[in-house]
């Protein structure tokens, strides 16, 4: 069997070295086929992975692609794991909303949509070229590539994205629960998910009262969690929301932190990553190589590996993921791309029945989906009018003025990597 990995220089890749030796077993034979544009980076990961492997005994090759088309020939399996225009254009998705008064962030929001204008070209032509393969993907906003490669496109594909399962962790620690013996059932869109209902060793927890007992704890917040705003939010909610939520719900704080801050987050990741990269390129020329954990060292690896594991010995197993909804949330339509609990194997994910989402985030949530086709089918078509209206519907936005500016802004801005635009 072949995995082809698209972005395989990301800074990622290390967890996702682990994430396969997790798998050695059940992968034996198989040959991980790395591409990259970053030639630099791309071996860098490639001599780590071939290392790391050698160290482990585990039967797997590696064969490196600086071209594209050679990487996906033949694969089973693509994981796209890269950022088109790297973290400077993140920089750029973060600041020029800022500039107008409105969340900067890579996923959410008019960085989100300036971001899925650059990532659903290059999926839309990996889709082209990926034959029967699975295209297992982390590429963001992973909802609206998800959705735009399943509309556009012949090819088979899964939207990926572990904030469940970090979330999951922080609710843990914030309930005093464990958490390895609790699952929830995460509900709605990529990064605009809900959380009703949780389990212990299988048996419902009651919630509400959970939630009214939980105390708001102090501290700030990290790049990655904001446990006092998703305590307080919570609380007031009845049910538990995802770390997105805070851009929804603290939407003008949040500005006002952004912009007091003074650095984007990618450009707090670009100074860290030359470290990082020199950290890794060390490790990757040792025998037993233990590359630094600082980026993707959660459970990013391991839920993607296990995922193409779930296909292709078809475990039907219980995965988070982003999959055509098909009913299983009522309140969003069957061909919206949702993230739910569902079950993987063979087929691809079966969506689980999940019922309604909660009247508090009901509306929320439809209006970022409205936001998400149009992103999409901008994204697909080139039509800028398509992604007016997707900014206008998004509720971080509305404004039709702040809309055109940030629009203007960025696509020009990121000019070179929106050919569908010129
Ligand atoms: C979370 C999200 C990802 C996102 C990442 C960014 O893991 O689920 O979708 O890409 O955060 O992390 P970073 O360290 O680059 O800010
Ligand atoms: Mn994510």
């Amino acid at each position: 069997m072949k995995i082809a990995i698209v972005g395989a220089g990301s800074g990622y890749l290390p967890g996702v070295i682990r994430g396969l030796l997790h798998r050695a077993a059940d992968l034996a034979g198989t040959e991980i086929a790395c591409h990259d544009t970053d030639a630099a980076h791309l071996e860098v990961m490639a001599r780590l992975a071939r290392r790391m492997f050698a160290a482990r005994g585990a039967d797997l090759t590696v064969t490196v692609h600086p071209e594209l088309k050679p990487a996906l020939d033949g694969a089973s399996y693509i994981f796209t794991t890269f950022r088109p225009g790297g973290l400077a254009a993140r920089h750029l998705d973060e600041s020029i909303p800022l500039r107008h008064g409105v969340v900067g962030q890579e996923t959410a929001g008019p960085g989100g949509l300036l971001m899925a204008l650059r990532s659903v070209p290059v999926l839309l032509d990996i889709a082209e070229h990926a034959g029967d393969a699975w295209i297992v993907n982390y590429t963001n906003p992973t909802n609206i590539v998800t959705d735009a490669v399943a509309r556009y496109s012949g090819a088979r594909v899964l939207g990926l994205c572990d904030q469940n399962i970090g979330d999951t962790e922080m609710w843990a620690e914030l309930l005093g629960l464990p958490f390895d013996r609790l699952e929830a059932d995460w509900i709605g869109l990529n990064h605009a998910t809900w959380a009703e209902r949780l389990r212990l060793d299988g048996a419902e927890l009651d919630l509400p009262a959970l939630l009214a007992g939980l105390e708001v704890p102090g501290g700030g917040a990290t790049p990655w969690r904001d446990p006092a705003r998703m305590a307080e939010l919570a609380k007031a909610l009845g049910f538990l929301p995802n770390s997105y939520a805070k851009y929804y719900f603290f939407h003008d704080e949040v500005v006002e932190e952004l912009r007091a801050k003074g650095t984007t987050r990618a450009e707090d990741v670009l100074a860290m990553l030359p470290a990082y990269y020199a950290q890794v390129e060390a490790e990757s020329r040792k025998d037993d190589p233990d590359p630094s954990r600082e980026r993707g060292g959660g459970e990013h690896g391991e839920f993607a590996v296990d995922t193409i594991c779930a296909i292709e010995r078809d475990e039907r197993r219980r995965m988070i993921v982003n999959v055509r909804n098909n009913g299983a949330v009522s309140s969003l339509e069957p061909d919206a791309i949702v993230e739910v609990p569902a079950l993987v194997g063979r087929s691809g994910a079966v969506p689980l029945t999940m019922g309604a989402l909660p009247r508090a985030v009901r509306g929320l949530t439809q209006a970022i989906h409205e936001y998400e086709v149009l992103a999409a089918d901008a994204a697909a078509t080139g039509d800028r009018r398509l992604a007016l209206q997707a900014l206008m519907a998004h509720p971080f936005v509305r404004s039709k003025h702040t809309a055109e500016r940030i629009l203007d802004e960025g696509l020009a801005a990121h000019r070179d990597h929106l050919p569908q635009f010129r």
